[in-house]
């Protein structure tokens, strides 16, 4: 199971397309995936035709614990995927977490036995760095952060790498940042080219290959209750989450080969082990 959070302190960057999209390219490409909605704007649910006024049981409920996890989850219109939706309640969950114990790790403690049935866990974050970015950040091991690939990207970035650097000292030892997504991306500017350069000078090999391009699409889908893949399949949006989710299961490629590399030993034991016994 891969789990990650999709953060960035400052709004409008892509964090909740990103989040929507990846998630809607890992199911059709046959994996099960939890999209996890921690924003109280709740984008990310009408994203996937939630009606949020209707104030069904959300995210909210499993920090309350009020609910339960399997109650709350709910299918999406792509086989696969699956839904925790948020809604304005949650607005107030970051202040009555405040006096509550264990207040970083509530939602993790009460969603924990549900994750390990998905592939994929991917946290749609707030636009700030409270108590429930910070939740988010116990739950997951991975980070990815959408930048807009415009003047001020880096804007706030150092401040939310104090937080990554705490809260894996504090919190969470395996956690790692484990990608950068250039958003929001117009090649045919000078500012574009510029601002590209300087995100990689910055996060080196960390910055995935693929930019996701402006693409009016893109913008438009929420609205219609849709992921990019189904609305506007043949968009460069849908190509561009496409060729970003493909870097993103590749990665496991190169984990699973540094991972059996340091479980060599191990692995050698356990093969005696089994050809003794046969
Ligand atoms: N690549 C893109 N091209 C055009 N519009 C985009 C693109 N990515 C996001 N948007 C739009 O920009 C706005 C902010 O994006 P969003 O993903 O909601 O940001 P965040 O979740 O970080 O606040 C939304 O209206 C979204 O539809
Ligand atoms: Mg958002």
């Amino acid at each position: 199971m891969r789990s990650i959070a999709f953060i960035n302190q400052k709004g409008g960057v892509g964090k909740t397309t990103s989040t929507a999209n990846v998630g809607a390219a890992l199911a059709l490409l046959g994996k099960k995936v939890l999209l996890i909605d921690l924003d109280p704007q709740a984008n990310l649910s009408i994203h996937f035709g939630v009606d949020i006024h209707s104030r069904g049981l959300s995210i909210y409920e499993i920090i309350n614990g009020t609910h339960k996890p399997d109650e709350v989850v709910r299918k999406t219109e792509i086989s696969g995927l699956d839904l925790i939706p948020s809604n304005i309640d949650l607005s107030s969950a970051e202040i009555e977490l405040v006096n509550t114990v264990g207040r970083e790790t509530v939602i993790k403690f009460n969603l924990e036995n549900m994750l390990y049935k998905y592939d994929y866990v991917l946290i749609d974050c707030p636009p700030s760095l409270g108590l429930l970015t910070l939740n988010a950040l116990t739950i997951v091991r991975e980070i990815i952060i959408p930048l807009q690939t415009e003047y001020f990207a880096l804007q706030g970035v150092s401040k939310l790498f104090q937080t990554f650097e705490l809260i894996k000292k504090r919190l969470n030892e395996e956690l790692e940042i484990t990608g950068i997504i250039p958003c929001m991306y117009d090649s045919r500017t000078n500012l574009g080219h510029e601002v590209l350069d300087k995100i990689k000078e910055y996060f080196e090999d960390k910055v995935f290959k693929t930019a996701i391009r402006k693409n009016v699409k893109l913008s438009e889908s929420p609205s219609h209750g849709m992921p990019i893949m189904t609305y506007a399949p043949d968009s460069n949006g849908a190509k561009d989450y496409a060729a970003l989710t493909k870097e993103i299961i590749d990665q496991e490629a190169k984990t699973f080969k540094e991972e059996l590399r340091q479980t060599a030993p191990t692995a050698k034991v356990s093969v005696n082990v089994l050809s003794t016994n046969s």
